[in-house]
């Protein structure tokens, strides 16, 4: 099976420069290679859209809002999202639970309305430094996944990848070790057995972000348990990029 590939561009790249960027890229990436999900900005999901049409890559939002109601001034549906040609959504990444105080509550909100909109959530959990220090890391991942996972039925978990970022990982240069990330892995299959099925818990797909670039991938490329990796600063240079894409392939 191919690795999973998540480029999440965060709030980089206006319109103009996500339509370069993808000239350059598409230029050089052969489609059946990886599969591929490119999450860019709300303002780029057109023009990109139309790009990427006939070719077989994927596009993600970063955010969705917890509800279809109105009233939600700023803020984009999870059916806006769906008829905008985005398959994905990232949920609970790192940074919207710290700087947008994005709690359990809201993140499982979010994912059930993903998923009522036909749309995948790709939900980011890990643990900060602190519960890394305190010996917390297991514990902080079996909560936030429990929490975001509340009231779903196991047939849902198909549209659920759960992306492992460790927050002190992220954008830092540092990164676990392989035996960290197996432990973590594991953990998190611990969880959905658990929770739900041994079935599901061998099929849900988990990938691996934070840090990853060029010279550090082979060490993630290489590990079983996981489906792929998330991609966060090392995806905006689209030479990068196709080297990291080069080196898992
Ligand atoms: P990074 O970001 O690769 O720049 O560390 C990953 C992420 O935040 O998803």
């Amino acid at each position: 099976m191919s690795k999973l590939i998540i480029a999440n561009f965060k709030m980089n790249k206006t319109e103009s420069e996500t339509k370069d960027y993808l000239i350059n890229f598409l230029s050089k990436f052969e489609d059946d290679k990886a599969d591929l999900i490119l999450a860019v900005p709300f303002t780029s999901i057109s023009t990109a859209r139309y790009m990427l049409s006939g070719r077989n890559i994927s596009l993600s939002a970063q955010n969705i809002c917890e509800d279809d109601k109105i009233g939600c001034t700023g803020e984009i549906s999870g059916k806006m999202l769906a008829d905008s040609g985005v398959r994905y959504v990232i949920v609970g990444h790192s940074e919207r639970r710290n700087r947008f105080k994005e709690n359990s509550k809201m993140i499982n909100n979010k994912i059930k309305n993903a998923l009522k909109n036909r749309l995948t959530a790709i939900l980011c959990v890990g643990e900060s430094l602190v519960d890394k220090n305190t010996m917390n890391t297991l514990s902080t991942l079996k909560n936030q996944i429990e929490e975001a996972l509340k009231g779903l039925y196991e047939n849902e978990l198909e549209n659920i990848i759960i992306a492992y970022e460790p927050v002190w990982a992220i954008g830092s240069g540092k990164t676990p070790t392989e035996k960290e990330i197996e432990l973590a892995v594991k953990a998190i299959r611990k969880v959905i057995s658990d929770d739900f099925s041994q079935k599901a818990s061998e099929q849900i797909k988990i990938v691996y972000g934070g840090s990853i670039n060029p010279k550090n991938i082979n060490k993630f490329k290489d590990i079983e348990e996981l489906s792929g990796v998330l991609l966060g600063g090392a995806c905006l240079d689209s030479n990068i990029f196709m080297q990291i894409i080069n080196s898992i392939i």
